[in-house]
């Protein structure tokens, strides 16, 4: 990580400078504001730590600059001590910390592998959420809360390898939408992305079905007949509900995976075969390997990378917009929803998931008389949801989070002082609320 440290005071400088270097990360220091801005230009800087009384320019001003032209920079702004309407003006302005003079170095370095951790989180989901935005995808995902952008930045990340993956994650929570991702932003994406549905093949025709069969190989096999393995040649396969398969095609399937080459049923030939494949479940397969109804070996295999897909009750962020995308792709005419109505969607645990929420807003959009939908139009079990119920952890997590939520905010989010009141050290504060997707 690129550091940028902007103070008009030579020995801070160097003194923060020699200890970040030492820790291994690159510095570029800077006397001012304008020669900040000026390294800025034309430097990958990734984090500024700006004093925040400077003569030429106040710290805020340099870093409202930093931010028209670079949004995603981090920064932390060291303020005079005690000067706390500064730092609540400063963390309104957009820097993500701010520590008191004297800086204490192993605060600091803290703070900073914090923000280093959830920088690649960022760059890497933006790009994913841009290349969707921009249309060059031809899928679209709903993701802004924390799980989802950490999803999409590991996305991001395995797309381009040739390694199988496991995608993992309760009905309907967009397991294939992910597949198709990883594959849309992986180096075959001008191959063909073939998909089997593992459940719903019969099981006298798996076999058939991945790998194909010669004429007369069976009853009923009038004519020869390329397997989804051949298909996907070149491109991508997707084993959807991979825990379905039957234990003796599950042999064959390792055997294809570390031999790159099928035989079709009724043939001796091999066929060579050249398809990356990603798989998706909602069963625990450990569980299963446990016990003995899917293989070891080949759990190893499909599980080089793993991608867990977060039920819609713990990215709760994301039911409005989803909501709106809904409405956008479903509704013939102009449609809302009342306060009430949509605050009991919020609540609701969707069992169902994404799918759930998508069937939902298309059923009421047709059934709708007006162009409100009210409470009462929501099916019973929505209607009457009250977060009663459901797991002892998931209600304890949502009152944590709504006490966090009322703390930072009496305390204009200032971490420290959220903290105190809440009787927690800042760092367990800024866990918690990492964990429970807070962001101001
Ligand atoms: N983040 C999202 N944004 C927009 N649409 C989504 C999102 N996640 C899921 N969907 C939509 O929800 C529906 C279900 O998603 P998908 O089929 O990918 O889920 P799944 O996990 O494969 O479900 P199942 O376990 O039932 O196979 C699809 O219509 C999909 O387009
Ligand atoms: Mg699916």
């Amino acid at each position: 990580m690129l550091i940028l440290i902007v103070d008009d005071e030579e020995t801070q400088r160097k003194m923060l400078q020699g200890f970040l270097e030492k820790q291994g990360y690159k510095v570029l220091t800077a006397s001012g504001g304008n020669e900040a801005l000026h390294i800025f230009e034309s430097a990958p800087v990734q984090l500024v730590l700006i004093d925040h009384r400077m003569e030429d320019m106040n710290g805020d001003e340099v870093l409202e600059k930093m931010r028209a032209a670079s949004p995603l920079v981090r920064a932390i702004m060291i303020t005079a001590y005690g000067n706390v309407t500064t730092a609540v003006k400063v963390m309104q302005l957009g820097a993500d910390d701010f520590m008191e003079k004297p800086v204490d170095l192993m605060e600091l370095l803290e703070k900073i592998r914090g923000i280093e951790q959830s920088f690649d989180v960022q760059a890497e989901s933006t790009i994913i959420t841009e290349s969707l935005e921009q249309a060059e995808l031809p899928i679209s995902i709903i993701g802004s809360s924390t799980p989802m952008q950490e999803l999409l930045s590991l996305v991001y990340r395995v797309a381009p390898t040739e390694w199988s993956a496991l995608i993992r994650g309760e009905t309907g929570t967009g397991k294939e939408l992910v597949a198709r991702l990883i594959h849309l932003m992986g180096l075959r994406k001008n191959g063909p992305f073939v998909e089997v549905n593992c459940a719903a093949i019969p099981e006298n025709l798996f076999e058939s079905e991945l790998f194909g069969h010669e004429k007369g190989a069976f009853t009923g096999a009038s004519s020869r007949r390329r397997g989804r393995f051949e298909l996907a040649s070149g491109g991508t396969l997707f084993l959807d509900e991979v825990g379905e398969l039957p234990l003796q095609l599950q042999a064959k399937l390792l055997r294809t995976l570390q031999e790159k080459k099928v035989t079709r049923v009724g043939s001796e030939t091999d066929i060579k075969v050249d398809a990356r494949v990603l798989t998706a479940t909602n069963k625990d397969l450990k569980q299963m390997v446990a016990e003995g109804t899917f293989r070891e070996d080949l759990f190893f295999r499909l599980n080089v990378l793993e991608l867990t897909v977060p039920p819609l009750r713990e990215r709760r962020d994301d039911i409005m917009e989803l909501i709106e995308f809904f409405l956008q792709k479903y509704a013939v005419k102009p449609t809302s929803f009342s306060n009430e109505a949509m605050a009991q969607l919020v609540k609701y645990r969707f069992p169902g998931n994404v799918r759930e929420l998508e069937h939902l807003i298309q059923r009421l959009v047709t059934l709708v008389r007006g162009n409100r939908i009210e409470v009462s139009d929501l099916p019973p079990e929505i209607r009457e949801s009250r977060s009663r119920g459901g797991h002892l952890s998931d209600r304890l997590a949502e009152v944590e989070k709504e006490m966090l939520i009322t703390a930072l905010e009496q305390h204009n989010w200032v971490q420290t002082r959220a903290a105190e009141a809440l009787g927690i050290s800042e760092r367990v504060l800024r866990y918690k609320m990492n964990k429970a997707g807070i962001k101001k």
